[in-house]
C-alpha cells in the first residue's frame, strides 16, 4: 500500500521518543536530528506504521531482512514461543535446530556438490563470519585472510578486522589483529585501478567496458602478490558488496578467486549475508556466478526478522573442527534459538515459491529502469541485480561524478517526509541503497522511483 501520512514527519511522538533516546542511549548508536528518525510501531508486508500512526512504504526491507515482507514469519515464532522459547543450543538442543542445519546443508553444498554441508549457527551476521574465520584457520592451518576494500562483514572484532571500511576500524586499531590483507574490489563506476569511470567509457564490447581485460590483469597481479607473501588460508568476499555501495563486480571476478584459492590451497568464503536467499534473483549469488565456495555465511533474510545466522561449510572443511567432548570450542547462549530456527524454516519454505528468482529479477529491472528514466543529473549510476540496487548520487552527471553525500542524505530525508523509507550507503555515504521486499508491486515501484526523483530535485535546489 502507498503511504498514508497524518502528521508532519517525524511526528510529535517520534520527536518525543528521540529526545528520550538521546538521554538514555550511547550517543553513537542512533542518528537523531530534527528530521530523523521515525519510531516504528507496527509493520506488515511492504508497510511500516510509526508511533504517530503514519503509514510508510519500506524500500529497505529493514536492512534486507524482511525479503518476504514484514511479519511473514511471525506466525512461526508465535507458535514456537507458545511451545518452547529457549533451549540449550549446544547441550540439549531442539528438533528445529536439526531440521534447519539439515536444510541449510542440503540447499547449499548438497545441491552444489552432492554432499550436504555442515553448519555452525550464530546470532548475527558477524558471528557467522567469525565462525567461518575460525573454520578456515583450523582447516588450512594458515592465519592470513585476503579481504576487500569497502567490504563489510559486521563489527565484532574478528569481522571488523576483515572489513574494508577504515572508518569503522580506525578508533579501535590498537585492538585489531593483523591477519587480514586488503585487495581492491573491481568496481566499474569507481575503478580502483584508476582506469576509467564506466559512465565515461565510450568503447564497449557487447555492453562490457573495453578495459575489462586490463582490469582482470591488474587484479590478478594484486592477488598473486598477496598470495606470494604467504600464510594465506582464506579469501573472504561479498559476491556483491552491500554496505560498500551495492557494487557488483565483473563476471570474471568470482571465478578468478575460485581458481586462485584452488591453486594456493586456500578456502573461498562467500559472505552472502546480504545477497543470500534470492536478494539478487537466484537463491545465492554463488548460483548466479556458477562458483562454489568452501564456506558460505548467511543471515538477514534467513529468518525474516530474528537474530540468527549460519556459516555452512563443505563437510570435509567443517570436519576440521574436533568432536566436542562436552565443552564446545565455539558456541553461545542463544545458539540455535528455537524461535529463530522455526522462523528460518518457515522462511525457507516460503522462499521455495516457484518462479521467485525470475520475479525478483524482473522487479529489479523495472525499478532500475524507472530510476534511469528519471534522467536526474544527481544520479551518476544505477546498478544492481534483482532487488539489490544502488543509485549513486553525484555532484552533476555526466560531467562531475564526484560523490555527493549531502544530497543523498537530503534525498533520504525528503523521501521519508513523503512516506518512503530508504537508506544511504557506500564508502562516501552517497549511494541510495534500495532493497524492497520481494512482494513490491508495480505501482509501488513507480511511486517510489518518482518520489526519489522529487527528493533529488529538492536536494538539488539551492
Ligand atoms: C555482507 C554483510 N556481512 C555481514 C554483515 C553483518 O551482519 P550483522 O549486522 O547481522 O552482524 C552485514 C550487515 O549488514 C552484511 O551486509
Amino acid at each position: 500500500m502507498l503511504p498514508d501520512l497524518r502528521t508532519e514527519i517525524p511526528g510529535p511522538r517520534s520527536r518525543a521518543l528521540a529526545a528520550r533516546l538521546r538521554a538514555a542511549e550511547s550517543r553513537n548508536i542512533t542518528y537523531l536530528d530534527a528530521e530523523f528518525p521515525i519510531f516504528w510501531e507496527l509493520a506488515e508486508g511492504m508497510n511500516v506504521w510509526d508511533a504517530d500512526g503514519n503509514r510508510f512504504l519500506d524500500f529497505t526491507s529493514a536492512f534486507a531482512v524482511a525479503s518476504l515482507g514484514h511479519g511473514a514469519t511471525a506466525g512461526a515464532l508465535a507458535t514456537q514461543a507458545g511451545r518452547l522459547l529457549h533451549a540449550m543450543g549446544d547441550v540439549h538442543p531442539t528438533e528445529e535446530k536439526v531440521r534447519l542445519c539439515e536444510r541449510l546443508g542440503e540447499m547449499t553444498f548438497g545441491r552444489w556438490l552432492g554432499r550436504p554441508g555442515k553448519v555452525i549457527l550464530g546470532c548475527n551476521g558477524s558471528d557467522a563470519i567469525e565462525a567461518a574465520l575460525k573454520t578456515a584457520v583450523l582447516a588450512s592451518g594458515r592465519s592470513g585472510v585476503l579481504t576487500f576494500e569497502n567490504g563489510y562483514h559486521g563489527l565484532g572484532y574478528g569481522a571488523l578486522t576483515a572489513g574494508g571500511m577504515p572508518r569503522f576500524q580506525l578508533p579501535f586499531r590498537a585492538q585489531l589483529a593483523d591477519w587480514a590483507t586488503l585487495l581492491p574490489y573491481p568496481h566499474c563506476f569507481r575503478c580502483p585501478f584508476g582506469r576509467a569511470d564506466l559512465a565515461r567509457i565510450e568503447e564497449k564490447v557487447e555492453g562490457i567496458p573495453a578495459c575489462q581485460d586490463a582490469c582482470a590483469a591488474d587484479f590478478a597481479r594484486a592477488l598473486d602478490a598477496a598470495f606470494a607473501r604467504g600464510n594465506i588460508g582464506a579469501v573472504l568476499v561479498e559476491p556483491a558488496q552491500g554496505r560498500g555501495g551495492d557494487v557488483f563486480p565483473p563476471a570474471w571476478f568470482l571465478p578468478a578467486l575460485r581458481a586462485a584459492c584452488d591453486v594456493h590451497g586456500a578456502l573461498l568464503v562467500f559472505d552472502e549475508i546480504y545477497t543470500g536467499f534470492h536478494r539478487t534473483g537466484p537463491r545465492f549469488a554463488a548460483d548466479a556466478a556458477g562458483v562454489v565456495p568452501d564456506l558460505i555465511c548467511l543471515g538477514k533474510a534467513l529468518t525474516g526478522g530474528f537474530p540468527l545466522s549460519a556459516c555452512v561449510g563443505r563437510s570435509e572443511v567443517m570436519d576440521a573442527w574436533p568432536e566436542s567432548t562436552g565443552e564446545a570450542l565455539h558456541t553461545s547462549t542463544y545458539l540455535g534459538h528455537p524461535g529463530g530456527c522455526a522462523m528460518a524454516l518457515a522462511s525457507l519454505d516460503a522462499l521455495e515459491a516457484p518462479g521467485l528468482a525470475d520475479e525478483v529479477l524482473a522487479k529489479g529491472r523495472a525499478l532500475r529502469d524507472a530510476l534511469r528514466e528519471l534522467n536526474s543529473p544527481k544520479i551518476g549510476d544505477v546498478r544492481g541485480r534483482g532487488l539489490m540496487i544502488g543509485a549513486e548520487i553525484v555532484m552533476r552527471a555526466p560531467e562531475d561524478l564526484r560523490p555527493d553525500p549531502a544530497s543523498s542524505i537530503r534525498a533520504v530525508k525528503a523521501a521519508l517526509r513523503a512516506g518512503l523509507i530508504l537508506l544511504a550507503g557506500g564508502p562516501a555515504g552517497n549511494v541510495l541503497s534500495i532493497s524492497p521486499p520481494f512482494i513490491v508491486s508495480d505501482e509501488e515501484i513507480a511511486w517510489a522511483a518518482a518520489t526519489i526523483g522529487e527528493g533529488l530535485a529538492s536536494a538539488e535546489a539551492p
